[in-house]
């Protein structure tokens, strides 16, 4: 039996769920699990906008086939070449071979390279700003280059003002029955999720970001559907655009603290502790602390993406950066995190590495201000040193009441 359901006249959501994957990109833990959205309308024309991974395959054909109720699929809209997007492409054409497959010069060179169908009959090579007429439906075309992938478009319809936005805008989420964000209560455990997709996933494009988000202004947009997560109608969607602006221009959210750290005896993480604890009595609030062997990266950099400041601490390593704090930093680094003030701590017995290693890391990362001189703790900070905590905490407390 097929779930769909109509989200504005005419069109319908035919997407699924998946609950059980444990880890999105085999690398991502998704607790909440997440949602390929695919979307079918139903006009003189049909078109289908995306399809959905392979773990969904059944639920998805079958969707498509009820809300086609017979009738026969005219269009297929490739907006991304993802696999999570495009694990069902063939299926849906050995069952429509009829079908116009719609996508730009790069979509078509990578759909050769992940299959074997033939489809020299069915494509539709279109361009920028090219539109295609459904009936009361206009699809218009907007290439959206590498947020995330080269060939990502946005598929705008004309008549209902509705963005389909390739994964902009989407986020880890499983769909619980409730299509839109202004259905759910619990925003912000969603809105948590939305960074931490947006930071991971498009992170690193917030150049091409903001290219899209200028050329969509001006376009009057009653809802934007992106391929993962909640749909965004009318009311929200200043919202979510504001965040998006932010996120893509490496604005901090919130002036706030973020404190990461690997620690193998908890000396290091004693350090941290304390900071926290000086923080907090020259009146620092909102403070985020995780153990980089404990909390997956991908949490850390949400709320390096959110906060002002971030504090990382680290001991030596045989002679290197402790490795999960190693690759933590030089993640954040691929993703272009700028714009942050950062204090460093490091931890070592008899030679020292990680404080040098994160300093390297960070300096190479754009306009990301040292606060405070960094500490090189040896094993354990003893009294004698508790003035040059001290004096981080200051200088972290300053910085923040200046911005
Ligand atoms: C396998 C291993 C390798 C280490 N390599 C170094 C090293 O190369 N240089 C150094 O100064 N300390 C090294 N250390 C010592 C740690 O940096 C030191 O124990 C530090 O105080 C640990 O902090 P923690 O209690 O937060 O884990 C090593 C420790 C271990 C267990
Ligand atoms: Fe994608
Ligand atoms: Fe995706």
């Amino acid at each position: 039996m097929s779930i769909i359901q109509e989200i504005s006249q005419q069109i319908f959501w035919v997407g699924g769920n998946d609950r059980r994957l444990e880890r999105f990109e085999n690398m991502f833990p998704i607790p909440n699990g997440v949602s390929y959205n695919s979307y079918l309308i139903i006009d003189e024309k049909t078109a289908l906008i995306d399809t959905v991974d392979s773990s969904i395959s059944e639920i998805f054909l079958e969707n498509v086939k009820d809300g086609l109720a017979g009738r026969n699929l005219d269009y297929l809209i490739i907006n991304h070449m993802e696999p999570d997007h495009c694990a069902n492409l063939e299926a849906i054409i050995h069952r429509y071979p009829e079908v116009k497959v719609i996508g730009n010069a790069k979509t078509f060179q990578f759909f050769e390279q992940y299959y074997s169908t033939d489809i020299s009959a069915n494509r539709v090579e279109v361009k920028e700003g090219q539109e295609l007429s459904l009936g009361k439906h206009t699809l218009r075309f907007y290439t959206a280059p590498m947020v995330h992938w080269p060939e990502v478009m946005m598929t705008y319809e004309v008549s209902e003002g509705i963005l389909f936005a390739s994964d902009a805008f989407g986020s880890f989420w499983a769909l619980s029955g409730n299509l839109f964000f202004d259905e759910i209560d619990h925003k912000e455990i969603f809105m948590e999720e939305a960074r931490r997709y947006y930071a991971n996933i498009v992170g690193r494009y917030g150049m091409q970001v903001q290219a899209v988000l200028k050329k969509l202004t001006g376009l009057e947009i009653n809802m934007i559907c992106a391929l993962h997560g909640l749909i965004w109608r009318k009311e929200d969607i200043p919202y979510i655009v504001e965040k998006y602006d932010l996120w893509s221009k490496y604005t901090p959210e919130k002036k706030g603290v973020v404190l990461f750290y690997a620690s193998m005896y908890g000396n290091t993480e004693h350090v941290v502790q304390n900071l926290a604890n000086k923080l907090a009595k020259r009146g620092v609030r909102d403070m985020r602390m995780y153990d980089v062997s404990k909390t997956h990266p991908s949490y850390v950099i949400s709320d390096a993406w959110k906060y002002s400041h971030m504090v990382a601490a680290s001991p030596t390593y045989n002679m290197s950066l402790y490795f999960m704090m190693d690759s933590l930093l030089k993640e954040m680094s691929v993703l272009g995190l700028k714009n942050r003030k950062v204090s460093l701590i490091g931890n070592h017995t008899w030679a020292s590495a990680a404080l040098k290693e994160m300093q390297q890391i960070i300096g190479e990362m754009k306009n990301m201000e040292i606060i405070g001189t960094p500490l090189d703790v040896r094993s354990t900070l003893k009294p004698e040193r508790e003035a040059e905590l001290d004096a981080i905490a200051d200088a972290i407390a300053a910085s923040l009441l200046e911005q």
